[in-house]
């Protein structure tokens, strides 16, 4: 039986393992330790969960219809476990419940909870607060006007990410179109490339011809390292070519070396994207990490991984950028987020964050272009040839390079009225 109050995690059964588990760690507390409790909480029962059922309850504070517009936004990821987790365990009844603490009181608000667990409801996602019983607020996905924003040579885009992968696609479509002068982030060095190795973009080629050099150099290398010495230049030799590209395009580049969760390396980013470029007016988060497995396996780094680039990334932008200047903010997000997918838990849950953050952005700066891009997968980027053959297994096709790009510029450039968040698959139909 239930109690008032957010202490209870677990209903236990006489048999002392938990046939429904009520999570509510993010109830509270900083976002990226809310959603990793949440999720590990989620981890622990996981098994049970896929194997025998049972009821997955996640409760959430945010407003009562899983769209606040203020700091609790940070903690909304939440049903991009719960949408993932239905389809992990097809046995269970998932549930996301949010309950408006702030609005109905602590003691209320439980007593809602119970009652609404009593009831046996069964709505996936439901919202309860001083308004009554709601489900979530109704998305706009809409299409967009073309071309009224106003995106010029002289606007400064910080772009994490931008310099590798398929957000460096969109930045040279965005300065063939505006001529704007982009500052790229990224964690890779800009290696150079040997001059005795003939150019390749293919890694077992690079690794096959990098084993031969240290062959003939006398030279010991272990596979792991020469995995890495082929990364490490390949990623250079992209960021070099992405950087040609804008320039060629008409804009300017300048590439940063700096982890965009990591506040001492970005304040000196930030510094010398102003010095050199002038005061940023756009922001592009498009730094992202993939560490796909089902919630029974992930383990902590891996969800680390996950969240670190667009939770804590999008946290340390936020607390050093001047919001008020920003004409144009733009998220990468992911269908994940909007429908779960089976192995990415997590990041359903940092691209839900991705999103629930635009709108509470839009609702603080109207004027401004705020928008969340949901990509369904891309013909490149992060979908390796492993994830390009499971896409084709599954008759899902890929958005291509140059299309996406096209959206990705048409979106920006719409304006204040772009949709906030956009569902964009390989048909690039938006909304
Ligand atoms: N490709 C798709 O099909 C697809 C679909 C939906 C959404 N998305 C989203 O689109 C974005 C780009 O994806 P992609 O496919 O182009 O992936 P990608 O090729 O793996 O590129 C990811 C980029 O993020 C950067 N990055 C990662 N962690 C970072 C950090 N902590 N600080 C700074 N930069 C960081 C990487 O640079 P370094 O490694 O040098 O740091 C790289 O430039 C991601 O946010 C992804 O979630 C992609």
């Amino acid at each position: 039986m239930l109690e008032a109050g957010f202490v209870i995690r677990e209903v236990t059964a006489p048999s002392g393992q938990a046939e429904a588990l009520i999570v509510a760690n993010a109830l509270n507390g900083p976002a990226l330790e809310a959603h990793t409790a949440a999720l590990a909480t989620v981890s622990a029962q996981a098994k049970r969960l896929e194997t025998r059922g049972g009821t997955l309850i996640l409760l959430q504070d945010t407003g009562g219809r899983f769209q606040p517009d203020d700091e609790r936004a940070w903690r909304s990821g939440l049903t991009g476990l719960a949408r993932t987790a239905a389809q992990e365990f097809p046995k269970a009844l998932v549930r996301a419940i949010d309950v408006d603490i702030a609005d109905l009181g602590a003691r209320s608000a439980s007593d809602r909870v119970v009652e609404e667990l009593l009831s046996g409801g069964t709505a996936p996602c439901i919202g309860l607060s001083a308004k009554g019983r709601l489900g979530p607020v109704e998305l706009a996905l809409g299409d967009f006007t073309p071309q009224t924003a106003q995106i010029g040579p002289q606007d400064v885009i910080l772009v994490t990410g931008g310099a590798r992968g398929v957000t460096a696609d969109c930045i040279i479509e965005l300065a063939r179109q505006t001529g704007a002068r982009f500052a790229l982030l990224g964690r890779s060095e800009i290696t150079p490339w040997p001059a005795d190795l003939d150019p390749s973009t293919d890694q077992k080629a690079l690794r096959g011809a990098l084993a031969a050099r240290a062959k003939a150099a006398g030279e010991k290398i272990t596979p792991a390292a020469l995995n890495a010495q082929a990364r490490a230049l390949l990623s250079g030799a992209e960021i070099r070519a992405t950087l040609t590209a804008i320039e060629q395009a008409g804009g300017t580049a300048l590439y940063l070396q700096a982890d965009v969760a990591n506040p001492t390396a970005l304040t000196p980013a930030l510094r010398q994207v102003e010095q050199s470029l002038g005061p940023i007016t756009g922001l592009v988060h498009g730094a992202g990490v993939l560490a796909d497995k089902r919630i029974a396996e992930k383990t902590a780094d891996q969800v680390a991984k996950v969240f670190t680039p667009k939770i804590a990334g999008l946290e340390t932008l936020l607390s050093q950028i001047d919001v008020n200047e920003l004409k144009t903010i733009a998220f990468f997000s992911s269908v994940a987020a909007r429908y779960g997918n089976v192995g990415q838990a997590d990041y359903a849950m940092a691209n839900e964050v991705l999103n629930r953050m635009a709108q509470k952005l839009k609702a603080a700066h109207p004027d401004a272009t705020v928008t969340s891009l949901g990509w369904g997968p891309w013909d490149g980027g992060m979908v390796d040839a492993t994830l390009k053959a499971k896409f084709a297994e599954m008759g899902i096709s890929l958005i291509p390079r140059e299309a996406g790009a096209k959206v990705f510029t048409e979106a920006l450039l719409a304006g204040r009225d772009c949709p906030v968040e956009l569902i964009i698959g390989s048909e690039i139909a938006h909304g």
